[in-house]
């Protein structure tokens, strides 16, 4: 495959601008290595791991099988994620490449980071957090908009991604909705310099998904995903038959305990807009190939202005 050079593949020294998103119970050792070998790089939460002795392992395994930088999800938010900052030595310790942060401001971590070389990277939904996130140290913005699986924003990419672009000067990172190299030319167009995809990669035969949660995504339109703060107390993006499921049951605990968190992500498929492009469910590196190709195709048949008549020539009065 060829290279794309961006500013984010220059500070991850990776091949390719095309970030596995890291997901919740579904990004797992086989999907990392997947993607980080195919020139991307591969990212999962460390609350994946339910223990401190089980993230050490994970990341063992991933080392073994790959030489390739990967990137792993930190929240940095006590009641979300109590051990988070025994989470992060972990991380040092490894040398992980990169550390993406969400909720929160990433200045408690910047300096540690920074001095074992790791990047960090902080989701956003709003110029507002990103402004403190910027302050803060971060190398580069994950610009979370409208559709996106997981925990999203309210904003268009349209205006997200110019507008944080502007307004901070730093990379961005396109996430949300984008699953085919169009997409991915449409978020360059508009100033990102990498993407992060989600959902596609749930549709992968390395995802840690149900073969129901997979046919779902094939069979599901955008308007089956459902936008609400209910299931996990944040705005999220949801596969309207699961949520209506957990909706009827006749109890559902309220609570927002991690144990919950736990329950309530297996059993209630999160998903974007993006259902509308996946069709098949492929192995990893083949949505990478076909996110590449299509890319190149879509950036040589854009339409070319031509010139008219009328401008051809300068007006006799210049
Ligand atoms: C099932 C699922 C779980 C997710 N879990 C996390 C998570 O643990 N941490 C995180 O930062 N983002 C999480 N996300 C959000 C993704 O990292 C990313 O922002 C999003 O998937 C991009 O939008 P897309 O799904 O439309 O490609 C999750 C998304 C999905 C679909």
């Amino acid at each position: 495959m060829d290279k794309i050079p961006t500013a984010i593949t220059e500070m991850l020294r990776i091949d390719l601008p095309i970030m596995a998103a890291p997901m919740f119970l579904v990004s797992y050792p086989d999907l990392v290595v997947a993607v980080s070998e195919a020139g991307g790089i591969g990212c999962f939460p460390s609350l994946n791991y339910r223990t401190l002795e089980a993230l050490r392992e994970g990341l063992r395994e991933i080392r073994e099988r790959t030489q390739k930088p990967i990137g792993v999800n930190l929240i940095l938010h006590k009641e979300h994620n109590p051990n988070w900052a025994k989470q992060f030595e972990i991380l040092l310790e490894f040398k992980v490449e990169l550390i993406i942060t969400s909720l929160g401001t990433p200045k408690s971590i910047v300096g540690e980071a920074k001095s074992v070389g790791a990047k960090v990277f902080c989701d956003v939904t709003t110029l507002k957090h990103a402004r403190i996130v910027a302050k803060a140290g971060a190398d580069a913005l994950v610009a979370v908009a409208q559709g996106a699986g997981g925990h999203a924003g309210a904003i268009s990419p349209f205006n997200l991604i110019p507008y944080l672009k502007e307004e901070t000067n730093l990379p961005v990172v396109a996430a949300g909705g984008i699953t085919n190299g169009r997409q991915m030319a449409a978020a360059f167009a508009l100033g990102a310099d990498a993407v992060y995809v989600g959902t596609r990669f749930i549709a992968t035969h390395e995802a840690k998904a149900s073969e129901e949660y997979k046919r779902l995504l094939i069979e599901s339109q955008p308007e089956d995903i459902v936008y609400t703060p209910e299931i996990s107390g944040i705005p999220a993006n949801w596969l309207r038959v699961s949520y209506e499921k957990w909706k009827n049951a006749k109890s559902h605990s309220q609570a927002h305990s991690l144990e919950e968190e736990y329950k309530r992500w297996r059993d209630i498929y999160s998903a974007g807009h993006g259902v509308a492009q996946i069709k098949e469910i492929l192995p990893a590196v083949e949505v990478i190939r076909r996110m590449v190709a299509e890319y190149e195709e879509a950036i040589s048949t854009l339409p070319q202005p031509q010139k008219t008549a009328q401008y051809a020539t300068k007006p006799a009065s210049e």
